[in-house]
């Protein structure tokens, strides 16, 4: 049974939550604390997976509150129902949440968010996952511009001029997305000049995904160790993306998998990042196994830290509370056979495009070959792609 604490500063918000659970019928065991005080003293005495705080307009007590929570429980899963936009700022730059929820309180979205974050908690069945997820600390928050986006994408009167003016506030985001939207991959034929615009010409998904993507990158930017390139993760990141889901495309997929393979795509090997900002360490380790031997990343990897930079992107994105189709497909980029769903879908495209575009680097030896024959996939067909 999932259990889930829930915190609201005042009784009275408190007990309006208690009877829109009730009603809409949830299935969690759920505790409530009226305010951090009380919570605290209950988190001491039980184990829960999920914190969902609500953060009232003068939000200083309950930051402190969610930092102390960080502090002794770094990996319950902190989600945090707020009406204010600027609370989501504070709250990804401090790493306070993982989730962001608005007020109104909609239990609906509440119910897909825990669910989500409770899957985390399964993939921590894993001993050599948990142990590694223990030794990174606390997990980034999801960044508040793409929480914003989502906010207003799943708004019922969600306005693309509204999505263009939200990301417009960030102007190293709008530069990226412009120059994106201009460039030749996305083969706009004329210059894109506003947000507005390129929301326009992108689609909304593909705004979603450049926006996670991007912002995910740029807080790791920074990471400054030998042999390694932030700028050229995040180019064959974009490739990848775009090669999988043009193949998703060929293949006639529905919609929602052809805008799941660009997500995924772009954020296939965001556990890379996690691993070099957190345990640089460990990483040198990796990559001198790989330059003495002939052993691959995913092998390296299994040997010195029992898991892989596949499966901590997977569990990241589990928190962050992505979808099934994505986590799946980061999870088994490299190994698709492992992968319990076996057809034709976002995981093959995440894992054809990855393979193809290492391309000279790797050649086709990051193929899965028995899963693609399975499939019956020609690689011929695919190869072509490359170079759309
Ligand atoms: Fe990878
Ligand atoms: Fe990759």
């Amino acid at each position: 049974m999932k259990k889930i604490l829930f915190v609201e500063d005042s009784v009275r918000d408190l007990r309006s939550l208690q009877r829109k659970l009730r009603k809409a019928g949830v299935e969690w065991k759920s505790a409530f604390a009226a305010g951090g005080p009380a919570a605290l003293e209950r988190l001491g005495r039980e184990k829960f997976r999920v914190l969902v705080a609500g953060i009232p307009e003068s939000g200083a007590e309950m930051f402190q509150f969610l930092g102390r929570v960080r502090e002794l429980y770094p990996h319950m899963v902190r989600i945090v129902v707020s009406g204010q936009l600027n609370h989501a700022v504070v709250l990804e730059s401090t790493g306070l949440a993982h989730q962001f929820l608005s007020k109104p309180f909609d239990p609906e979205a509440l119910r897909v968010a825990i669910d989500r974050a409770c899957s985390a908690e399964n993939l921590l069945q894993d001993e050599a996952l948990a142990k590694i997820v223990l030794e990174t600390g606390s997990l980034p928050s999801l960044p508040s511009l793409y929480a914003e986006v989502l906010q207003e994408a799943e708004s019922p009167g969600c306005s693309l001029d509204r999505i263009g003016e939200i990301i417009s506030k960030d102007v190293g985001m709008s530069a990226k997305i412009l120059q994106l939207a201009g460039s030749a991959f996305f083969g706009y034929p004329r210059r894109v000049t506003s947000i507005a615009k390129a929301v326009l010409v992108l689609g909304l998904e593909t705004i979603k995904a450049l926006v996670l993507s991007a912002k995910v990158f740029s807080r790791f930017e920074k990471i400054d160790l030998p042999g390694i390139c932030i700028a050229r993760l995040w180019d064959h990141s974009l490739a990848t993306g775009l090669m999988a889901r043009s193949m998703a495309t060929q293949k006639d997929l529905a919609q929602s998998t052809i805008d799941a393979a660009f997500m995924a795509g772009l954020l296939h090997d965001v556990g890379k990042l996690i691993l070099l900002d957190r345990l640089p360490g460990k990483y040198s380790e990796i990559n001198l196994m790989i330059n003495g031997s002939h052993c691959g990343l995913p092998d390296a990897e299994q040997k010195v830290l029992g898991t892989t930079h596949a499966q901590i992107g997977a569990y990241l994105m589990t928190v962050w509370g992505l979808c099934e189709p994505v986590i799946e497909a980061i999870a088994y980029h490299h190994c698709p056979s492992r992968c319990a769903n076996q057809g034709f879908g976002v995981l093959t495209a995440v894992h054809l495009a990855n393979a193809l575009e290492h391309g000279d680097d790797a050649g086709t030896d990051g193929l899965d070959h028995e899963y693609l024959d399975r499939l019956g996939v020609g690689l011929a067909e695919y190869s072509e792609t490359r170079a759309g």
